[in-house]
């Protein structure tokens, strides 16, 4: 069912049937039954993976350090090499809560990531995709309820639109 595009079909299809079934992928197990009534579901999650749209995508939903975030249409997807830069960036800063602003933030998951490390932080995420933007608000909403999220023109005049 998985074009040989798809590097890793079977932890693919794992995480799938997770998303399908509402459990993760680590409790369900490769030779778990799927729950009734989530068999349909999960082929067709199942089938769009061919066409390379991305695993998170299907999902909704990417992790970084430790941290769930939702992503989609629109956004990037954090990458797990970044970890290490949320791991860094706190280490180079003073004890305590820190003023995080992180241009280009995409899904804001790097920014809310290092503050969860630091909780109490003021972030400020800022994007030029409107788009990218509704994610990061979405995300900054989910993990760091009254931390902001603002778009900036392609120009760098930022920020011109409050969100
Ligand atoms: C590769 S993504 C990285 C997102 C995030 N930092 C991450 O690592 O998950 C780059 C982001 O930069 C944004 N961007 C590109 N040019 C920009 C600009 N001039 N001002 C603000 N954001 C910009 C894009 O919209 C995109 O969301």
């Amino acid at each position: 069912m998985c074009s040989p595009l798809v590097w890793t079909p079977e932890l693919d299809a794992l995480v799938l049937a997770g998303h399908a079934a509402g459990t993760r992928p680590e409790e369900l197990g490769h030779e778990a039954e799927l729950p009734a009534g989530t068999a349909a579901a999960f082929r067709s999650l199942v089938r769009r993976r061919p066409d390379r749209e991305p695993l998170e995508y299907i999902t909704g939903r990417a992790t970084l350090f430790g941290l769930e975030f939702e992503v989609g249409e629109g956004t990037f997807i954090p990458r797990v090499h970044s970890e290490a830069m949320v791991g860094q960036a706190p280490d180079r800063c003073p004890d305590g809560p820190l003023r995080v602003v992180d241009l280009c933030t995409g899904s804001g998951a790097l920014a809310l990531a290092v503050g969860a490390l630091r909780p109490g932080s003021d972030i400020t995420g800022v994007d030029i995709s409107a788009s990218a933007v509704q994610w990061a608000k979405r995300n900054a909403d989910g993990c760091a309820p009254g931390s902001q999220a603002r778009s900036t023109s392609s120009k760098g005049t930022w920020p011109t639109r409050g969100c």
